[in-house]
């Protein structure tokens, strides 16, 4: 299978986590025009991404980068929003509104929609009554595809069904994947249906938001936020050992941590959406197309990711 890497924007607009400053989006530019270069072919952002007064500002930059560069190379990318399914979308008219704003911020150009999180715990019947809504779009001419997010395997047999029914299908599914997510057997579980029914299976947070990347025999005084800060700290020491092995395996390779954690994901057929926010993270993971790994680095790592105690919590929306 071709590697293909998503570009990730959750950071683009988000002070509270990410501690985004308005003045790096000239910078923000730079790393998206790189990832055209070198052949990014998908982006991914969502309505939710923004923080208070910035809300949709990760979709609002998208737009605002695809009017600066060439037709040809906005051709070969796809662009994928989530919308939420906040409690008060509810109906069958639920998403309309979003739909058209997200469409508006992205400069019209826009490939997939996916459902951002299930509401199967909460209320369970939004889920249906709004791809029901996306199914209407559809037929009202509309052209994109319908993706999911942080679904389970259960879920997602569901709504395949349900689409089936509508002559519609899911074309791919997004859930947390990485060395350091919880319930890797559960994510498993959900690619092999992907398998079966040709929808693409998207890794989000593969880097599990840049932890993996952290040299393991340095010390940290990385800048970020508290709240970033403070998870990178909770993780650094339980962490230590697979990230040693991640480094004896990137030194072998005179490769970046970051390169051995995309090409665990590649190892296994998977779409790793990376959260990327400069030129020089573009051009350093741009060197995973160059180099696999070998049957006994992936099962390194998959012992050494098993043995870790302290994993990332799951998303709480996602259901079963
Ligand atoms: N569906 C969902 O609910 C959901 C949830 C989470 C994420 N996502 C999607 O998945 C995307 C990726 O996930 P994520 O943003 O959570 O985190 P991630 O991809 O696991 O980590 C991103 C961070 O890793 C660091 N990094 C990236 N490349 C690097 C390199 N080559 N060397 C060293 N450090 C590097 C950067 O930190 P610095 O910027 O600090 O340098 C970057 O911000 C998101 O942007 C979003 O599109 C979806």
């Amino acid at each position: 299978m071709k590697k293909k890497i998503g570009l990730g924007t959750w950071s683009w607009g988000n002070k509270f986590f990410w501690n985004y400053k308005v003045s790096s989006d000239e910078e923000l530019f730079e790393t998206f025009s790189e990832a055209l270069n070198q052949g990014f072919s998908f982006i991914d952002t969502a309505d939710s991404y923004g923080t208070g007064s910035l809300s949709g500002r990760s979709e609002k930059l998208i737009g605002q980068f695809l009017q600066r560069v060439i037709k040809a190379k906005k051709n070969n990318i796809q662009i994928a929003t989530k919308l939420a399914p906040y409690p008060w979308r509810i109906g069958r008219q639920g998403f309309s509104k979003p739909f058209k704003k997200s469409l508006n911020r992205l400069n019209n150009q826009l490939d997939i929609v996916q459902l951002h999180w299930s509401t199967e715990k909460y209320n369970p019947w939004q889920d249906f009554q709004l791809l029901h809504n996306l199914c209407d779009l559809i037929d009202e001419g509309f052209q994109f595809q319908i993706g999911l997010s942080n679904i389970g395997p259960k879920r997602l047999l569901k709504i395949i069904h349900f689409l089936k029914d509508k002559n519609k299908r899911v074309s791919s599914v997004q859930v947390q994947f990485s060395l350091l997510s919880p319930n890797n057997e559960k994510q498993k579980h959900i690619k092999k249906i992907c398998d079966q029914n040709k929808i693409d299976f998207l890794a989000y947070s593969p880097l599990a938001f840049g932890i993996l990347c952290q040299d393991p025999s340095i010390t940290d005084t990385g800048k970020r936020s508290l709240l970033r800060n403070f998870i990178f700290q909770t993780y650094s020491k339980p962490t230590l050992e697979l990230r040693n092995v991640m480094k004896e395996i990137s030194n072998a390779r005179s490769a970046s941590l970051a390169q051995v954690a995309l090409n665990w994901c590649f190892y296994q057929g998977v779409i790793p959406i990376v959260g990327l926010r400069k030129k020089k993270q573009v051009l350093d993971i741009c060197n995973v197309f160059k180099w696999d790994l070998t049957q006994r680095e992936f099962e390194m790592l998959e012992t050494a990711s098993k043995s870790c105690v302290k994993k990332l919590p799951d998303n709480p929306f996602s259901s079963l």
